[in-house]
């Protein structure tokens, strides 16, 4: 199998500059040696570009950086699209708003091979604005909603013809809730795990139920880690530090669970700012949990499993 990084230096979606940095990041700190050394072969896209982008006007005055935005979703939803025929592709951010297009690209493959993109959604936020709702007008808050076809995108490009089913969907780590996506997310059929739900049932279990339903469905599974659903006191690497997040061992319990499905064919890794992480520790810690989702285990026989 083959792995195929594709660096998305997209930045202006975030509320702070240095996320164009963290594709470099993952390379510094030896995310593409540590595919091959569990027997990978590891191809090395480079990082995206966009052409220069339109000026995108639009009635919320605290949107920033729409057309740009928009660029990078298209760009991204083609080239996910194309490489997810490939092998499995690595994306690596930039700002959450890139998801937008990856989620975009996977689930137009997944509904021309007759199947359905289900997505895992490791973060503290649910990112669930709409253009309309949104009040820092940080376009990284507002991917999910995009990928499932929430009205409210009017304007920003054509309406996506294969939208992500909200069903499809589960959250984990939630812990930074906005009111209007609170009330969004109540009334949709997205999957919601906050940290109370993680802390009185145990992530495995919630996971698990999660996995099985992909497995019942043979759906393809996309993966988008945002570095702030671990707790910042390991991840400090993020410009929007929530207390309060994943531990260490739950985050590598997930992708050692991840792997043991097989299920996974690509993989959003967002919202790394090596412009605030400290001497690269939050970029070792994400390649260790990437080399865990990979198949990386403590012991050569398999443990417990759902
Ligand atoms: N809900 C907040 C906002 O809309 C925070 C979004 C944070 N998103 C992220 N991908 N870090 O501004
Ligand atoms: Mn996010
Ligand atoms: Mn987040
Ligand atoms: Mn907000």
């Amino acid at each position: 199998r083959t792995c195929l990084l594709i660096g998305a230096p997209v930045q202006v979606g975030a509320g702070r500059l240095g996320c164009d940095m963290g594709p470099s990041a993952f390379r510094a700190a030896g995310l593409g040696p540590a595919l091959e050394d569990l027997g990978y072969r590891v191809e090395d896209r480079g990082n995206l570009t966009i052409p220069s982008a339109p000026v995108l006007e639009h009635a919320n005055p605290a949107i920033r950086h729409l057309g740009e935005i928009a660029a990078w979703t298209k760009a991204l939803a083609d080239a996910a699209h194309a490489a997810s025929r490939e092998g499995m592709p690595i994306f690596l951010g930039g700002d959450h708003s890139l998801s937008a297009g990856t989620m975009t690209g996977l689930s137009r493959r997944a509904t021309e091979e007759g199947r359905e993109l289900f997505v895992l959604w490791l973060d503290s936020h649910p990112d669930f604005h709409t253009l309309d709702s949104t009040r820092s007008g940080n376009l990284h808050g507002v991917p999910m909603a995009y990928a499932v076809g929430r009205p409210g995108f009017e304007g920003f490009l054509p309406p996506n013809p294969a939208p992500l089913k909200p069903e499809n969907v589960c959250m984990i780590g939630l812990r930074s809730v906005d009111p209007a996506e609170r009330q969004a997310l109540r009334d949709s059929k997205v999957t919601v795990h906050d940290m109370r739900a993680i802390d009185e049932n145990g992530i495995a279990t919630l996971l698990a139920d999660f996995l099985d339903k992909v497995r019942a469905a043979n759906g393809l599974l996309h993966v988008s880690l945002d570095v702030d659903f671990l707790d910042p006191g390991i991840a400090p690497g993020v410009g929007t530090t929530v207390p309060g997040g994943a531990t260490f061992r739950e985050a590598h319990l997930v992708m050692e669970m991840l792997h043991d499905t097989g299920l996974v064919a690509s993989l959003d890794l967002v919202e790394l700012n090596p412009f605030v992480d400290e001497r690269g520790r939050t970029a070792l810690l994400l390649v260790d949990l990437v080399a865990s989702l990979m198949g990386r285990t403590v012991l050569d026989r398999p443990t417990k499993s759902f």
